[in-house]
């Protein structure tokens, strides 16, 4: 299998600025192999700037957890625009489930997160994924379908294949319970690239890269990226460990 994982790290609200910096620091110093895997660390916004200047030289990227749905500059307090991390960041999570639960945005403000992230070059992150255990595979499907149409409104066939899109299962999420690996492929081939489909031709859903979250550890991960479908993972808890971390990033191929 020729394809190159993609193994993104969400801090969410984690590690002070010198404790991420040093986990990067072991990261870079232990080494992994950057011809197989690309690696992308998301710490919080206060971050982002020491990160990136710590992995200057190397082929690890940073990504945001968040943006504002206003692309450019103005009075907005509080919030920071695609536009302010231009040239920090390379990627952003959009639409996660914490954001989508805790802080209600719905599929028409990810949609306009994904909007901002492509005008300033930025590559989302878009997170799909049903949030109760059990939901039947049909259910899943018509939900990511949907939540697929809403985030891609609007984005023309370019800009779409430049796009990541993360199976994260909410019920799979911080409870170390993770799905089936065949399950993930499946949600991948059939309720993503077949979402993709339902708006685009299939050249954009080929070339769409499709992550899987949801309680990933070194354990796992090569179970899960050997998947045809599945190109990389998105990972919380296991990325916060410098050596955790390092584990899952030898094991992702
Ligand atoms: P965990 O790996 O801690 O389950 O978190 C997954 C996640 O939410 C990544 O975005």
């Amino acid at each position: 299998m020729n394809k190159k994982n993609l193994i993104v790290a969400n801090w969410k609200m984690n590690l002070k600025t010198n404790d991420g910096v040093k986990l990067v620091q072991h990261v870079l110093d232990n080494g992994y192999d950057s011809d197989v895997i690309e690696v992308v660390i998301c710490p919080s916004f206060l971050s982002l700037e020491a990160i990136n200047r710590t992995v200057t030289k190397s082929p690890i990227s940073v990504g945001a957890q968040n943006i504002f749905w206003i692309a450019g500059e103005g009075p907005y307090t509080g919030e920071v625009s695609s536009y302010l991390i231009s040239g920090v960041c390379d990627y952003v999570i959009i639409g996660h489930s914490e954001r989508r639960t805790i802080l209600n945005e719905d599929d028409v403000l990810i949609n306009k997160k994904v909007v901002s992230a492509i005008e300033n070059d930025i590559v989302p992150i878009i997170c799909v994924g049903e949030t109760e255990t059990n939901t039947s595979e049909s259910d899943v499907k018509s939900m990511i379908f949907e939540q697929i149409a809403y985030a891609y409104d609007g984005i023309s066939d370019e800009d779409a294949i430049n796009t990541v899109i993360a199976y994260e299962p909410s019920w799979a999420i911080g409870t170390g319970n993770n799905n089936d690996s065949e399950v993930i492929n499946r949600v991948c081939l059939e309720c993503i690239r077949g979402g993709l489909n339902e708006l685009y031709d299939s050249r954009v859903s080929n070339l769409v890269r499709t992550i899987y979250g949801g309680s990933v550890t070194g354990s796992i991960v090569s179970e899960i990226v050997q998947q045809e479908f599945v190109d990389g993972v998105l990972v919380g808890g296991a990325s916060l460990s410098p050596d955790g971390f390092l584990e899952i990033l030898r094991n992702s191929y």
